[in-house]
């Protein structure tokens, strides 16, 4: 059995020696800059460790799973633009190092790239792999169609925000674990119940996401802090705030919708937060989400031994700080 650091060393050299057009260098630097500027190649590393757990033969699960970190690597440049953001993984957005224009090109680019690398699956199991792979791209974009929509929105109830990062963020990691099950060898069953492990992984992923943008530390998170503040996101510390605030708490919420000044906007509605003990009531629903997660990896019929690796990483994400 492969572990992680292992697996992200194998995503890290595939991606590396992936080819490129050489004589389009306005439209490839973008792209070898965001690939080649770290990232923790979370959902290739889950794929080949999810296909480990049928088999030791990974080779064929590692294009696959190189394509489907290209198709989220483009996913946040285009998302980067939306959001407004400056900074990711510590270093300058493609479209604040370059333009708008040239963020979206290679952008495009990027999800051919991803296609590319898919279509190296198997042949015996390819149609399945590009089914699983473009209902999640397609789900992706209703998500962050949702994401946008909300950011207009006053109120956005909890079940509409957990379906938003289901469709945004968990459904690429659920498709990322059960490519991998998938060229494995599972059959149907296992990897419909890899597939619902990795969901509920990605929404505790994604709750997590929402507090480290408020709590984390800048320098390991590599975002912008309060990013989300400032763009009226409906995060779940938003959502359950407006849900539980009273009188003078909930006035001032609503208001500080309004409030222009980047700085003063985040430090009065983390202040709130804090008041209504927003942060322990998000990492209560993430872990809610992981043990989730486990009651469906648990079900899959593989000795749990051929889990343990895949336990680990759940866990770990949950104490992340990148
Ligand atoms: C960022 O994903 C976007 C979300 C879904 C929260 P990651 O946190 O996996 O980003 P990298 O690839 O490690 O930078
Ligand atoms: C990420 O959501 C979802 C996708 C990129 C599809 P966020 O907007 O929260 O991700 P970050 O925080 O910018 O990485
Ligand atoms: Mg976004
Ligand atoms: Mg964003
Ligand atoms: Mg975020």
């Amino acid at each position: 059995m492969y572990n992680q650091s292992e697996l992200k060393e194998v995503v890290d050299k595939a991606l590396f020696n992936l080819p490129y057009n050489t004589e389009a260098h306005k439209l490839i630097d973008p792209v070898k800059y965001v690939l080649s500027k770290g990232g923790k190649r979370l959902r290739p590393v889950l794929s080949l460790m999810a296909c480990n757990m049928f088999t030791d033969k990974i080779d064929e699960a590692i294009m696959p799973a190189i394509g489907l970190e290209v198709f989220h690597n483009f996913t946040l440049v285009h998302d980067d633009i939306m959001d407004r953001a400056p900074v990711r993984r510590g270093l300058a957005t493609v479209h604040e190092k370059w333009d708008s224009n040239q963020a979206i090109l290679s952008g495009d680019v990027m999800a051919f790239i991803a296609n590319e690398c898919i279509v190296q699956a198997p042949s015996s199991s390819l149609v399945k792999i590009f089914r699983i792979f473009n209902k999640a791209a397609v789900e992706v974009c209703v998500g962050q169609q949702l994401d946008m929509d909300f950011e207009k929105a006053a109120i956005v109830r909890e079940d509409e925000y957990l379906r938003m990062i289901e469709l945004k963020t968990a459904v690429l990691l659920a498709a990322s674990v059960k490519t991998g099950a998938v060229i494995g060898g599972a059959d149907d069953r296992d990897s419909d119940l890899v597939y619902e492990f990795g969901k509920n992984l990605g929404l505790a992923f994604q709750i997590q996401d929402d507090l480290l943008d408020i709590w984390g530390d800048v320098k390991i998170f590599g975002k912008t802090a309060g990013g989300d503040i400032v763009a009226n996101k409906k995060t779940f510390p938003f959502v359950k705030a407006m849900e539980i605030a009273k009188g003078i708490q909930l006035t001032q919420l609503q208001e500080l919708f309004t409030v222009k000044d980047a700085e003063e906007k985040i430090s009065r509605v983390t202040e709130i937060y804090n008041q209504l003990n927003i942060r322990d009531v998000t990492e209560i629903l993430a872990h809610d989400y992981i043990n989730k997660a486990f009651g469906f990896l648990q079900k899959v019929s593989v000795d749990e031994t051929r889990k343990k690796e895949m336990t680990n990483l759940a866990i770990s994400l949950i104490g992340r700080k990148q």
